[in-house]
């Protein structure tokens, strides 16, 4: 009873009400605050670009540290003396019929700007020699330029022009990095996305011969066991999260083995054509042999012993950023002569 009379002494109701009026004052200014900081945050971000989308590329940007680095600086003072001595290149092997001048545009485009470093990365400039050899990553981009080549005019170009006609340059590849595409994760999986890199090796694309895409075909196959399922199942999963698509973008839901939606067709190519980074014979049109490239044989082995994924050039897209608008590319490496 005590503490019920003490509820109604006037002083303590006066104190009440001072705290309810502090506590209805705070919260209002608390809410204003957060009020104005939400608006200043909408401000800002409404206020932000949109990224830029570089000329010849789908969505993609070149823009980077590299571009305003001392090195870019340097070697843009290395070229500007080279190119008024040597107007036309001294050592070229696949650029070639491109004068110097239309190589430096494509190196600051196509190839600094893909792998998002400063020419240095491949020139050795202590003598402003950009026909230089010997630095090692000139001669894996050799083989990078021929591998590309080959993508594009023995894969990329079976899919139907409905698709869009895009091609695969270093960008769609590389988006701004040089190494370790999926921006940190190294190791075996590190051309796949960071998030599916816990996937269980064992449930990795098998991309070895034609028997492992076809062991795919689970439906009506009566060997097939439960780890044949859940390895589609994972590779389906990582298909989806690659194009950022549901399961209908290439199947008839109702019934998966049938083939009348085209998306399953190219998918199918897409699948031959990774196994063929992976595993494929190289045809020696596109076999880069100098004795100073040292990564030995094969596309994988150039890749560093990175195994491709989807993701490596979707990354969640339909059509991969950084892919090769129609015409952008030189005519030595693309499909569209
Ligand atoms: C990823 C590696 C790489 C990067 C980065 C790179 N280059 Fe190159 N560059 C090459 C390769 C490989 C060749 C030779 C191409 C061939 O043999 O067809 C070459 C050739 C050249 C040539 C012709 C040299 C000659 O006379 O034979 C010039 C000029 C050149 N690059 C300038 C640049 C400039 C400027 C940059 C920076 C904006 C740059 N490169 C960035 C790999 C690179
Ligand atoms: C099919 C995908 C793909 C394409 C297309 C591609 N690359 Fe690569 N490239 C890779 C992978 C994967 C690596 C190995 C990355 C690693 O070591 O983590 C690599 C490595 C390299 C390296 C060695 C980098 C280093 O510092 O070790 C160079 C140089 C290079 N690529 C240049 C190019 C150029 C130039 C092009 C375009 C003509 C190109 N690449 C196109 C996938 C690709
Ligand atoms: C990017 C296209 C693509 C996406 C997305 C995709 N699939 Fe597939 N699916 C394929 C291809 C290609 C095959 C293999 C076809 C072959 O080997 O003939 C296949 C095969 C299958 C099979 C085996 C069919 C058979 O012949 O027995 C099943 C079941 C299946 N997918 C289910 C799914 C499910 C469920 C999803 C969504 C989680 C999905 N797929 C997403 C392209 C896709
Ligand atoms: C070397 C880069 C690269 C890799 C790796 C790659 N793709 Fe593609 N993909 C492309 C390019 C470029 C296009 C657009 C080609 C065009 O316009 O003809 C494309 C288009 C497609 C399309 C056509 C989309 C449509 O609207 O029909 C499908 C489906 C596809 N890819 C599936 C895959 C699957 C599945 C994988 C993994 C097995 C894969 N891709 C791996 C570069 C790549």
């Amino acid at each position: 009873m005590t503490s019920r009379q003490r509820s109604f002494d006037p002083r303590t109701n006066k104190v009440a009400a001072g705290r309810l009026a502090f506590v209805l004052v705070s919260l209002v200014l608390a809410g204003g605050s957060f009020l104005l900081i939400a608006w200043i945050v909408w401000q800002l971000l409404g206020q932000q670009e949109p990224p830029q989308i570089t000329t010849g590329y789908v969505n993609y940007n070149i823009a980077g540290e590299w571009q305003s680095s001392d090195s870019f600086a340097q070697a843009n003072a290395a070229y500007a003396e080279y190119v008024k001595q040597y107007p036309e290149p001294q050592n070229v092997q696949i650029l070639t019929g491109m004068s110097t001048a239309q190589i430096y545009g494509y190196m600051v485009n196509q190839f600094s700007g893909a792998l998002g470093v400063s020419c240095q990365h491949c020139h050795n400039l202590a003598q402003g020699n950009f026909a230089d050899e010997s630095n090692p990553n000139k001669h894996v981009a050799r083989q990078m330029l021929l591998m590309t080549s080959d993508l594009n005019k023995n894969w990329i170009n079976q899919l139907p022009a409905s698709v869009g006609g895009y091609q695969a340059g270093c960008a769609t590849c590389h988006n701004g990095l040089p190494v370790n595409l999926n921006g940190g994760n190294s190791g075996e999986l590190s051309n796949y996305p960071a998030d599916q890199a816990p996937v269980p090796d064992k449930f990795q694309i098998k991309l070895d011969s034609a028997a492992d895409i076809e062991m795919l075909q689970v439906t009506g196959n009566l060997d097939a066991d439960l780890f044949d399922v859940q390895y589609n199942q994972y590779v389906m999963t990582h298909m989806n999260y690659s194009l950022g698509v549901g399961c209908a973008f290439c199947h008839n839901a109702a019934y998966f083995p049938s083939n009348e939606v085209p998306q399953k067709g190219h998918a199918l190519i897409m699948l031959k054509m990774i196994q063929h980074l992976y595993n494929g014979q190289v045809d020696p049109q596109f076999q880069y042999s100098d004795p100073n490239y040292t990564r030995g044989p094969g596309y994988l082995a150039a890749m560093n012993n990175k195994v491709p994924s989807c993701w490596m050039c979707h990354r969640e897209a339909q059509i991969p950023p950084g892919a090769m608008l129609d015409g952008a590319l030189p005519p030595q490496i693309s499909s569209q002569q």
